[in-house]
């Protein structure tokens, strides 16, 4: 069993497999579909183009459930969006959608909601006037504004001591996440609940981060216009207040305004800090990205979405940066919501499905150079060019809900900063791609200068 992991040189094994394999069984091995059994726990793994499509799209229905994660089970707790299930799932993910999507025609857009963020956070990096800095946690700061301003109805200076220490519990927790002690909690949740260690920490952040969400609600319900909707929570508590909505409860609300906030922050602010990296250690890519701002956007207007469609060269770069950043390598895992046949596999109902993004993203059938950091992945003649096999979202009915809203503040943003500044590795320092993988795979912390240009 532990032979074969060898063999794969699997340098990438989910953490939560990790800790199982002495305990497991490899049941069967065949090319890039296999099984293994864990005490009373199934998995099965996934791997390359044609069979991800088949488990997610073509028997997608089969394989739309979230299994239960103990680490994340209080708090996710079967609610909302990101680990609900069947009908209410349907339900909740429905309405947020159509809301985000009011919010987003609204009279004022997400667009100049991002735009306006834009600018905080270029202001943020001059104060910096060029010299190291780490850009995490402001750019955690503006990339959470939005999701924020969408579902608070209101946004956080970068120096507001609460909202930083919130963010910091975030990151912390997320880091955490793949501890040890974290998946052994995982393994043996009965024993290891009594013993101290980075899942006690876990469970006290999770804690403290939806106390502010519920505080945020109870401020909402007390200044309600139920002819006027500000942000998501009004939107949600004016469809609680309908006879029909029976799911449409409070428990609910504070799950998928959590959720939103969660997912909303950490995967966004991790790409645009790969992105950065990138830039700095691939000058001549910048520059190129840099000539293309300025032939269509110019120096001073500001970067809009219709400048996408004329910007194939950075839109490219900002594609590869999410393909070779692969920040969340295993997608979020499935469960099989009955028994069924993948590939030949019997598949018991709930069964977890790992689908293992990074066969796909890294695959030498699919890309020209996979491991090299080249935007002509991207581009045919000079005009971009999508690509299957590019699907950091995930796909399928129970892909990123946010994935509009994350491509357009990664574009903005991104040629938002490039446009201002150019990005260097410090005097002396050598930048490197070295990573953390916690529940996402980030950059370890770095020092960045934001040169004005
Ligand atoms: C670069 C940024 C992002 C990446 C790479 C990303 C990636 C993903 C992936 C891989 C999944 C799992 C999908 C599956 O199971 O098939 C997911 C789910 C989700 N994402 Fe994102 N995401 C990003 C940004 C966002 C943003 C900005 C939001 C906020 C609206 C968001 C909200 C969600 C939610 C709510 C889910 C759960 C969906 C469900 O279970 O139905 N994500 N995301
Ligand atoms: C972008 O392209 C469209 C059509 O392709 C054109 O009408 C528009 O002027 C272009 N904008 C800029 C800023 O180049
Ligand atoms: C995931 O895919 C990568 C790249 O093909 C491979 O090296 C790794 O072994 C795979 N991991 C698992 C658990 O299948």
């Amino acid at each position: 069993m532990c032979s074969f992991f060898r063999k794969c040189h699997c340098k990438l094994i989910p953490i939560y497999l990790f800790i199982y394999l002495p305990l497991a069984q490899l049941t069967e091995k065949l090319g890039d579909i296999f099984s293994l059994q864990a005490g009373t726990r199934s998995f099965v793994i996934v791997n390359g183009l044609p069979l991800i499509k088949e488990a997610l799209v073509t028997q997608g229905e089969d394989f739309m459930d979230r299994p239960e994660i103990p680490l994340d089970a209080d708090i996710f707790s079967k609610l909302g969006l990101i680990s609900s299930r069947g009908p209410l799932w349907k339900q909740q993910r429905r309405f947020t959608l159509t809301t985000l999507r009011n919010f987003g025609l609204g009279k004022r857009s997400l667009e100049e909601r991002i735009q306006e963020e834009c600018r905080f956070l270029t202001d943020a990096f001059r104060d910096e006037q060029g010299n190291p800095f780490n850009p995490h946690f402001k750019i955690n700061n503006a990339v959470s504004n939005i999701i924020c301003s969408v579902t608070f109805g209101n946004r956080f200076e970068y120096h507001d001591v609460d909202f930083q220490n919130l963010l910091r519990l975030m990151d912390e927790t997320v880091t955490l996440h793949e501890n040890i002690m974290s998946q052994l909690y995982n393994a043996f949740p009965s024993v290891i609940k009594y013993f101290p260690g980075s899942h006690q920490t876990i469970f006290k952040n999770w804690r403290l981060m939806k106390g502010f969400v519920k505080e945020k609600i109870s401020k909402h319900k007390e200044d309600l216009n139920p002819s006027e909707s500000r942000d998501f929570i009004d939107s949600y508590l004016q469809e609680m207040a309908k006879p029909s909505g029976s799911d449409f409860c409070e428990d609910n609300l504070v799950a998928c305004a959590f959720d939103l906030l969660f997912a909303g922050t950490e995967t966004t602010s991790t790409t645009i800090r790969w992105a950065l990296l990138y830039m700095a250690m691939y000058p001549e890519i910048q520059a190129r990205v840099q000539a293309e701002i300025d032939a269509v956007i110019g120096q001073t207007r500001q970067p809009t979405l219709a400048d996408r469609d004329n910007m194939s060269y950075t839109n490219a770069v900002i594609h590869e940066v999410q393909r070779k950043g692969n920040i969340i390598p295993f997608n979020v895992p499935r469960q099989a919501v009955k028994d069924t046949v993948l590939a030949g596999f019997r598949v018991p109902k709930g069964t977890i499905l790992i689908s293992n993004l990074t066969s796909v993203m890294f695959d030498k059938k699919e890309w020209e150079t996979p491991h090299s950091f080249n935007p002509g992945h991207f581009l045919k003649d000079g005009q971009f060019r999508k690509r299957e096999a590019f699907m950091p979202f995930s796909i399928g009915k129970r892909a990123c809900l946010g994935e509009l809203l994350a491509r357009a503040e990664l574009f903005l943003f991104f040629t938002a900063l490039l446009q201002k500044f150019t990005f260097q590795a410090p005097p002396d320092t050598i930048l490197d791609l070295k990573f953390i993988l916690g529940m996402t795979l980030a950059p370890r912390p770095y020092k960045i200068c934001a040169v004005p240009r």
